[in-house]
Parts: structure tokens; C-alpha cells; sequence
């Protein structure tokens, strides 16, 4: 049991249970908010003093002591008090403790409802820059890698079945582009996240002059909150973040799908550096994916804080509730998760190289000029369906003779369409179709260079 009530729980009587104290806190993990709780403070006294609410001296007194409290944890000399149920009331009491009286008016027109939910925007605010520069990173080992293989081809897939030749640069390029969409998602939480909802105090503002602009523009909000009561009870932003890493953790367990798959024996498609790989404690000659296995399976965290904070969301009545407090549990969990994921991706991106000579073994394979070769009869005249139906024929005979397309002589081809001709060597066999790619953003070596300069260019800058 704790000694007495807490000078803000003066009108309850009795003393708080342990267990209420172990409960209700979150101190152990919203410790991580204090220097933007210490920022805000400094912001919020900043704006006192020019309401003439504190004097300056007593703003400069508070600002000395906000400094020092940061320094001291920041070093680990900060000694927190289970008391202090969460980072607002620890910063606060230790203010108090250094500096007196003019530590009991800092709180003066601000309630840590208002305080909490500035503080977790301006931790998202830095957290979203953080993410942005590790997507750039893994971008940029993407790209690069992709510059090794513009004239390398390998088998593009659909539904795991091979489906169309393609340079291996774009394959590695299709990544490039789901990271973006993730850093432009990213940018846009940002952008309706950047609002102050300091001075909506408790929920309906205050009667003292507090001035929201002054403290808004103090902390670089772009604007204020326009409704006290939506802004002390909004964590959509919080729900989107996580959505947004949520989505970052799908697209990277796609790639850890695919390349668990390409370094099989099965495939030997992709060579992982020993140094992101694992081996069996019984079977001496495993190398294993795990970090790969370990990013497919992160992603169900990730998930599991979307699921939970869109449920905190779910039903909440109007206002702050305490139930808001969980809102860090799982925005952290996201954060934490996928920067961790997306370093350990860029490591291994950086480091992985495509087994050219086994990829290009097996392009005979799956007749995967079958594609081009209707085209091709398209050119000729022949309707797309039409040829379609010729050449699902002609691979239906090879398979039986256990011969590719190009096997073909002109007079075996010609049985099946008149309309073929002796230029239609010039479309078989994989190199000749990806030359053939005349699309904007096809899969071929023009188009992945051109889009290599695009993004060395554009990721340059960032
Ligand atoms: N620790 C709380 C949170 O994270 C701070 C706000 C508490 N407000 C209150 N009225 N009890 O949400």
C-alpha cells in the first residue's frame, strides 16, 4: 500500500491499492514520451509567461529545471517513482522537488489529457521521419542491387507458376515501388497528424487567456485542433500510423516469402550472406532464412496492434478515456517491430546476390515466350483469341515431345498457323522477348534502366 494520496488525488480518501497502482500506470513504457513531454512543457510555460499567467522568472525557473530533468534521464541519473503513475506526473513532481513553487504552476490551464495527446503526436512526428529514412535505406540497397541485373533475366511468376521472362532489376524494382507508397503513406499521417491539441485541457479549454496558437507554433504544428472534446479523444492518427507500418510489414513479408522460396535448393535462385543466415543444431549442412522466417512472422504483431488499437477505438464515449492510455502500447509495438524489421531487410538486401547461372539454367522451362509468340500472331493479323488457342495447342504438343517452342522448325510451326513466318524466330526463346518489351515500365533491360536512373535520382534527394 502506498503511504498517502497523491497531491492530485486529494479528494479521494483511503489510500490507492498496490494493485491500482501496478495497473493504471504507465510510466514503464511511456518513459520514452519525455523529451517531448519536456519540449511541450517548455512550450506550454513559454506561453504562460507571455499571458503574463507566470512571470518570466518563474518560466525561466521551470525551463532550467525541464532541461536538467532531461539531461538527467537522458543520462539514466533520473530516478523514477512508481508513484508517478506516468511520464507527465514523474516530470512533474521532480520539477516540483527542484524547484518549488514555481514547478506547482506549470500545469496551470493544461490537464495531461490534452498534454498526453501532444506528446504522442510529437514522438509520431520524429518516429515517421525515422521510418521514411530507413525505407529510403532499404530503397536505395534495392536499387542498387537492381543495378547488377538489368541484363539478367529470370522467370516472372504468377500464382508461383512461371508466367513471362523479366530482368531480375525489375523484379527487384517492384519492391522499390510498394516502399514508396509506404513512405507517401507515412508523409500523409504526418500531415493530418500535425496539429496541436495543447489547451484543450481536460475537454472544453480553460478560462484562463491560454493562447494554443502561441504553443502550436512553438512546437511547429502547422495548425490548431478545432474542437476541445474531438481533440483530447482522437488517436485516429494513431490507428492509421499503425496501419501504415502494418502495410510496410506486408510488403516485407512478401519479400522475406519470396526470397525464403528463391534460396531453397529447390530454386537456388538467391544467395544470402552467411552472416543473415542460421544453422542447425542437429543437421550440420542447414543454412537457414530465419531472419526472413522471423520478418514473414512479425508481421502478425504488427497486425495484432492494428486489431487492437481500432478496438480501443471501437464504442469509446465521447472525451478522453483511460483507455486511450493503451493507444502507446501498440504504436510502439508497430514502430519498434517494423524499424527493426526494416533494418535487418536492408542488411540482407545489401548483401544478397541472384545465382545468374542457375536462374538462366532453367529459362527453357515453362514456355514462357508462350505470351510473345501469341503476340507475335497478332501482328500478323490473327485475333488475340485466336491465337491464344494456337499457341496453347503448340505448348500442349511440345509438352508431349518434350520440346520448347523454339525446337520447333518453321514447317512443325507453320502446321499450326499459316500466318507464322521465318521472322518469328525473332520472338522465341526469353532474351529475344525481353527485347521485344515495348510497354511503358515493361519488365525488360531498357525500361529497368531507365527506372534505375528515375530512382538514384529521386532517393538521392531524400
Ligand atoms: N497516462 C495517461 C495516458 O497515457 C495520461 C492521461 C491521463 N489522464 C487522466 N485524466 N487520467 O493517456
Amino acid at each position: 500500500m502506498a503511504k498517502e494520496r497523491r497531491t492530485w488525488e486529494k479528494r479521494l480518501s483511503g489510500k490507492p491499492d498496490k494493485l491500482t497502482l501496478g495497473f493504471v500506470e504507465s510510466l514503464s513504457y511511456d518513459k520514452r514520451l519525455y523529451k517531448y513531454d519536456i519540449v511541450g512543457s517548455i512550450a506550454h510555460a513559454q506561453m504562460l509567461a507571455e499571458q503574463k499567467l507566470i512571470t518570466k522568472d518563474e518560466f525561466k525557473k521551470i525551463k532550467n529545471g525541464l532541461i536538467e530533468i532531461s539531461e538527467q534521464i537522458a543520462a539514466g541519473r533520473f530516478k523514477f517513482d512508481e508513484q508517478n503513475e506516468d511520464i507527465h506526473m514523474a516530470i512533474e513532481a521532480a520539477l516540483i522537488a527542484k524547484i518549488g513553487q514555481a514547478g506547482e504552476k506549470l500545469h496551470t490551464g493544461r490537464s495531461r489529457n490534452d498534454q498526453v495527446a501532444t506528446d504522442i503526436r510529437l514522438w509520431m512526428r520524429d518516429e515517421i521521419e525515422i521510418l521514411r529514412a530507413k525505407i529510403t535505406l532499404l530503397q536505395k540497397a534495392f536499387v542498387k542491387l537492381a543495378g547488377k541485373y538489368t541484363d539478367d533475366i529470370m522467370p516472372g511468376y504468377t500464382h508461383l507458376q512461371r508466367a513471362q521472362p523479366i530482368v531480375i532489376a525489375v523484379y527487384l524494382l517492384s519492391f522499390v515501388e510498394q516502399f514508396e507508397r509506404d513512405c507517401i503513406r507515412l508523409k500523409n499521417c504526418n500531415d493530418l497528424l500535425n496539429v496541436s491539441p495543447l489547451g484543450s485541457g481536460a475537454i472544453a479549454g480553460s478560462t484562463l487567456p491560454i493562447d494554443r496558437k502561441s504553443t502550436a507554433k512553438q512546437l511547429g504544428f502547422h495548425d490548431i485542433s478545432y474542437n476541445t472534446i474531438d481533440a483530447v479523444g482522437d488517436r485516429d492518427f494513431c490507428a492509421e500510423f499503425i496501419f501504415d507500418c502494418a502495410l510496410i510489414s506486408a510488403h516485407l513479408s512478401c519479400l522475406a516469402e519470396d526470397w525464403i522460396i528463391f534460396c531453397s535448393n529447390e530454386f537456388e535462385f538467391v544467395r544470402l550472406d552467411d552472416s543473415f543466415c542460421t544453422s542447425s543444431s542437429l543437421m550440420p549442412q542447414k543454412r537457414n532464412p530465419d531472419i526472413l522466417e522471423l520478418i514473414r512472422a512479425k508481421t502478425g504483431s504488427v497486425y495484432g496492434a492494428l486489431i487492437a488499437m481500432l478496438t480501443i477505438l471501437k464504442g469509446q464515449p465521447s472525451g478522453y478515456n483511460r483507455d486511450l492510455q493503451e493507444d502507446k502500447v501498440h504504436v510502439f509495438t508497430a514502430a519498434d517491430t517494423v524499424e527493426a524489421c526494416l533494418d535487418v531487410a536492408e542488411a540482407i538486401v545489401s548483401t544478397a546476390n541472384f545465382n545468374i547461372e542457375k536462374i538462366s539454367s532453367s529459362l527453357d522451362e515453362g514456355f514462357l515466350d508462350a505470351t510473345a509468340l501469341a503476340e507475335y500472331l497478332v501482328t500478323k493479323g490473327v485475333a488475340f483469341r485466336q491465337a491464344h488457342g494456337i499457341v496453347g495447342k503448340m505448348v500442349a504438343d511440345c509438352e508431349k515431345q518434350n520440346k520448347k517452342l523454339h525446337d520447333l522448325n518453321l514447317e512443325e510451326l507453320k502446321k499450326h498457323s499459316a500466318y507464322i513466318e521465318k521472322d518469328v524466330y525473332e520472338h522465341l526463346g526469353c532474351e529475344k522477348v525481353i527485347a521485344k518489351y515495348v510497354t511503358d515500365s515493361a519488365a525488360g533491360s531498357r525500361q529497368a534502366k531507365r527506372q534505375i536512373a528515375y530512382w538514384n535520382d529521386k532517393l538521392a534527394k531524400r
